[in-house]
């Protein structure tokens, strides 16, 4: 058990006693549009038109368990993967056909869950897309059983893994826990003439934990005080990719290109291969890196991703583990024979043009902070001291540069995301907290430490580590509006982690 966790009310799946590697890998089908239609923004061109319904259905996401009820895109989890090209736009419809009751238990203290609102409340947001405010998803623009609404991708951006998911204001964390998520890439010339391996040879991975009840039910855990509803994190032990709990994947022996996304709650994954052998990464958050790096081990938080190489071709007739720390999670089965491979992995893969620094117009210090009951428990997790509900603060200027600093004052990690843009990492530091907590002051401790390859590409999504000062750079390009930024641990997203920014 969890500390501050209730006990479950029903038994829970073991997932180290499940047999491994007994049920194929879903790879999510590609979204087929149903027609075209215009939209004012481009005249009378005809754009790809989807139409994406929220449904309640059930699945197995393992061979010896029963069907787990779940909510996804098109009635799957993850729901069909969106696919696009870079001046490309598409419409998409996203339709609630959802129940009118959550089938998750909602605490109904946590803010935007107040019992005037309705169970069920949805809006979709396209993570990392470049897309103006009305279209973004904005967390009160939610609505319910029933009703839908239609978002403009202008496709204004490189080649990228995105994905979409539930936004809604207080309840994205249950949202995304039934299964609310999809794939959402994006392609352009440059990145199709490198090359890479593509079509069926690049898949993508959605990871994702889950604590999974002996009935095939989700379990999503309860506090067990009543003075401190707030379920601060949630951690599960099954660990599925693309709904699938230890699926395996027949596949060729040569090169793959992976798309490693991180669906989770609040849990980071720590991947490796069981060959001992490095992942090729070549592309972060926003795209493609400068250049292909190794690395023997990834880290994955919440919402962040990494497009991996992964050469099979010196594994013909044997198989090879995806593993999250130590444990196989993801079983690849070589075939002893397949079709000729001529895709490469070129040394360079686009440049990426660093934000000089001295061009900043602003620099913003935002704490990640929490407010203390009086028992030490954190009732809430706040950005810079402010909740939802105050006032506008952080109002960057259209196309001016800025860096934003992240003093994380707790004891955990927070992934910090902003919307619209992409930003790059400029540095981490120690700080001394004593000196920040006495008089807002930010005194070093040691030395700065710059990203390391797999970071110096674009990203939209960064960890910010306790003790740290985390400090990014971003051109605010785009359409002026509301959007915006917060912590990816969506308990605490759901809990205050979250505040408006204005692009004016
Ligand atoms: Cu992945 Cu604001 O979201
Ligand atoms: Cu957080």
């Amino acid at each position: 058990a969890m500390p501050g966790l209730a006990a479950p009310n029903v038994p829970l799946v073991n997932p180290v006693t499940m047999a491994k590697f007994v049920d194929a890998l879903p790879v999510p089908p590609i979204a087929v549009p149903t027609g075209t239609r215009t939209h004012a923004a481009f005249g009378s061109r005809p754009l790809p038109f989807y139409r994406m319904p929220m449904r309640a259905f059930s699945a197995r996401v393992h061979r010896d368990l029963p069907p787990t009820p779940q909510w996804g895109y098109a009635g799957s989890t993850p729901g069909p993967t969106i696919v696009t090209r870079r001046g490309e736009p598409v419409l998409v419809e996203w339709a609630n056909e959802l129940p009118t009751r959550h089938f998750l238990p909602i605490d109904h203290n946590i803010h935007g869950a107040e019992t005037s609102k309705p169970d069920v409340r949805t809006i979709t947001h396209v993570h990392g897309a470049r897309v103006s405010a009305p279209n973004d998803g904005w967390p009160e623009d939610w609505y319910v059983p029933g009703k839908s609404l239609t978002a403009l991708y202008p496709g204004d951006q490189d080649a990228t893994t995105l994905w979409y998911h539930d936004h809604a204001m207080g309840i994205t964390r249950l949202n995304i826990y039934a299964g609310l998520f999809g794939g959402f890439h994006v392609h352009d010339d440059d990145e199709q003439a490198l090359g890479l391996p593509s079509g069926e040879f690049d898949i993508p991975l959605m990871l994702y934990d889950r604590l999974l009840a002996k009935s095939g039910k989700l379990y999503y855990p309860v506090s067990d005080d009543p003075e401190a509803p707030w379920v601060s994190e949630c951690r599960g032990d099954a660990v599925l990719c693309n709904g699938k709990l230890y699926p395996y994947l027949d596949v060729e022996p040569r090169r793959y290109r992976l798309r490693l996304i991180n669906a989770a709650n609040t849990s980071f994954f720590n991947l490796s291969l069981s060959h001992g052998k490095p992942f090729q990464q070549i592309g972060s958050d926003q795209g493609l890196l400068a250049a292909p790096t190794d690395r023997l081990n990834i880290e994955l938080y919440p919402a962040e991703r990494a497009e991996v190489i992964v050469d099979f071709s010196a594994y013909a007739g044997q198989s090879v583990q995806l593993r999250h720390q130590a444990d196989g999670i993801v079983e690849f089965r070589v075939r002893a024979k397949g079709r000729r491979d001529t895709s490469v992995v070129p040394a360079a893969l686009r440049p990426v043009q660093r934000i000089d620094p001295s061009t900043a117009v602003q620099d913003r210090v935002l704490a990640l902070g929490e407010q203390d009951d009086s028992g030490g428990n954190p009732m809430t997790m706040l950005l810079d001291g402010k909740m939802w509900s105050d006032p506008i603060s952080e109002k960057p200027r259209k196309g001016t540069v800025e860096t934003w600093t992240f003093v994380n004052v707790t004891g955990d990690a927070h992934p910090i995301h902003l919307h619209l843009v992409r930003f790059q990492v400029l540095e981490r530091r120690p700080f001394d907290l004593f000196a920040w907590n006495a008089r807002k002051e930010l005194k070093f401790t040691g030395p700065s430490i710059r990203p390391a390859a797999h970071e110096a590409g674009w990203k939209d999504t960064v960890r910010c580590d306790p003790g740290m000062v985390t400090r990014i750079i971003t051109r605010f390009d785009g359409e002026p509006g509301k959007y915006v930024w917060h912590c990816h641990y969506l308990e605490h997203e759901d809990n205050e982690m979250m505040r408006p920014y204005e692009l004016v």
